[in-house]
């Protein structure tokens, strides 16, 4: 597949051409119109992505588009085509405010790790490229929490970027560094960290960076929840107090994260931090083209992001365990996009409907899960399937804050978290340990029960944004299958993978 479009030339993306590219256009952003329009009827090619190439023509219709995404802009990704639809009245991205600014010391701005073109996060491939392209020195590629730890790296040459970018580059992981909370239950006995940064007072987790989109559904802000917790000063997001909750926390965020990651000496003002909150809850993405199936839209479904804009939710909204606001039963049919292709005679959409039957009602034996079995059920196994946990109608994240632990962070992971740090913690009382390479909410709230957790995210935008889990465990949606078949034992078939993978990549 070929995407021509003359709009999409990334000048506001520091990445996504050949740097040479980049520079020269740098530089005639900087220039009089005429020239720039001289220079730009050219045309250049820029291969982009891996697996598609995308073919950016230059033409006069550029130097208008330079600082915004026509509305439903198609970006290419492993499946298909991922779109972004804004409820902007102005109908198109804006690419010119505070989210795209460098407000900071270090170069980056909020788009280093929340790329359109990647489901407003950053995909592990892209991120390879951009470090390809920059020689490791784009900005995403700093040693604050970019690196696998923030001393000792050698980033002097491109090998020694290469080895101390690692984690970044291959898994799409960020380095979240955080203490223990004073009063906790447990203490740190020891880190085994392959990086270096082996320290107990300050531990380093490494995650995913969480879309910058679809956020109206959110009913927790971070994978610990850390901005939505009265410990950081932030808010629980509750039916009766959303979305002025929601929009506190993420207003809280965007002053943690221009401290952080870009290491600003100041926190942005709060005109910046509004404009920023309100660029980001304007934005819908989801995969809006499947290379095999075709449009999202074809044939009756409503997939894509503009279905998405107007999907009805609140906090609670159907709750397995009675925390819907008003008593309505929980229901399991989750996904309910793909009901007119039951039944296709085209292979693909019959695939990807049979997909969201089997994430609808296959029964999954749920055990062990800490945050739902203990805290919901006395400890005992519930049958259950992947609504579950995964509750908001056609998004999928819980749609009532509720952190789980459902083994990706633990050593027992079948897919391999060997590339992770081992924690070992020790409750103070009992004196039991346990080890973990993320102790998640726990280091919110200091509770020994809380080892672990982390929200389930919203599962659109996903073939966009590979690989998938908070630590990048997964490196494709056949692997999150696998996953769940092995530490559920749900016995899935290869053919019920390959339809429950298929479904997940058109969302
Ligand atoms: C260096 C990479 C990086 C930069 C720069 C960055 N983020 Fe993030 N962002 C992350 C990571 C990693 C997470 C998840 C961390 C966690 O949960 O512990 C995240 C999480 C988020 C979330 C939470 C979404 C959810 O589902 O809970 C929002 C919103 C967000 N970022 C917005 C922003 C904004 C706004 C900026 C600029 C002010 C920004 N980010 C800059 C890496 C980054
Ligand atoms: C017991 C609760 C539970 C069940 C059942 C469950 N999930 Fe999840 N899911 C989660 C949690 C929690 C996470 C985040 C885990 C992490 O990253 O550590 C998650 C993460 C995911 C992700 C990764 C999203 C991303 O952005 O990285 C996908 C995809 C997913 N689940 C799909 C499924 C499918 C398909 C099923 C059914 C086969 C399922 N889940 C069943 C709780 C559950």
């Amino acid at each position: 597949m070929k995407i021509v479009n003359p709009a999409l030339v990334p000048f506001r993306h520091d990445h996504l051409g050949p740097r040479s590219i980049r520079h020269e256009r740098e530089n005639l952003m900087r220039e009089k119109p005429n020239r720039r329009t001289r220079l730009l009827t050219g045309s250049l090619t820029l291969v982009v992505f891996g697996v598609l190439a995308l073919i950016a023509t230059i033409g006069s219709a550029l130097a208008q588009n330079q600082t915004s995404l026509s509305n439903l802009f198609p970006f290419p990704d492993p499946s298909g085509v991922v779109k972004t639809f804004t409820t902007d009245p102005r109908g198109k991205v804006d690419l010119t405010g505070p989210f795209f600014q460098q407000l900071g010391t270090n170069g980056r701005s909020c788009a280093s790790c929340h790329q359109p073109s990647d489901g407003w996060t950053v995909s592990a491939a892209h991120v390879q490229a951009r470090f390809t392209a920059s020689a490791g020195l784009d900005p995403i590629f700093r040693t604050v929490d970019g690196s696998n730890c923030d001393h000792h790296m050698d980033v002097s040459s491109v090998a020694g970027r290469a080895q101390a970018y690692s984690l970044l580059t291959t898994k799409g992981l960020i380095r979240i560094a955080l203490s223990v909370p004073a009063g906790a239950e447990f203490r740190v006995d020891s880190v085994s960290n392959p990086y270096g940064c082996n320290e107990t007072n300050t531990l380093s987790m490494y995650r995913r960076p969480l879309p910058a989109a679809n956020l109206r559904f959110l009913s927790t802000v971070m994978w610990d929840g850390r901005e939505s917790s009265s410990q950081t000063g932030t808010q629980k997001i509750t039916y009766p107090t959303n979305p002025g909750d929601l929009l506190l926390d993420l207003a809280h965020q965007s002053v943690d994260a221009t401290l952080g990651h870009a290491q600003a000496t100041a926190a942005p003002t709060p005109d910046q931090q509004k404009a920023i909150v309100n660029f980001e809850t304007q934005l819908f993405v989801a995969q809006a083209v499947d290379s095999n199936a075709g449009s999202l839209q074809s044939s009756g479904a409503t997939g894509g992001p503009e279905p998405l804009s107007t999907q009805s939710f609140f906090i609670g909204i159907n709750d397995p365990v009675g925390q819907n606001p008003f008593g309505t039963i929980f229901s399991p049919t989750i996904f309910t996009l793909f009901n007119p292709w039951v039944n296709s005679s085209e292979t693909a959409k019959a695939s990807i409907a049979r997909g969201q039957t089997i994430f609808n009602s296959k029964p999954i034996s749920i055990a062990g899960v800490a945050g739902l079995n203990d805290a919901f059920f006395s400890g005992t196994p519930i049958v259950g399937t992947c609504g579950t946990c995964h509750d908001a109608f056609n998004v999928g994240n819980h749609s009532v804050s509720a952190p789980l632990n459902i083994g990706v962070g633990d050593l027992t992971n079948p897919l391999g978290v060997g590339y992770l740090p081992v924690i070992t913690l020790r409750n103070l009382t009992p004196g039991a340990t346990v080890q973990t390479t993320d102790p998640g909410r726990a280091l919110i709230t200091g509770k020994w029960a809380d080892i672990g957790k982390v929200k389930g995210p919203i599962l659109r935008g996903l073939a966009s944004r590979a690989p998938y889990f908070h630590n990048g465990s997964a490196d494709t949606l056949s692997d999150v299958v696998n996953f769940y078949d092995l530490r559920f034992g749900i016995g899935l078939t290869a053919q019920e993978k390959a339809d429950l993978a298929a479904f997940l990549a058109v969302l």
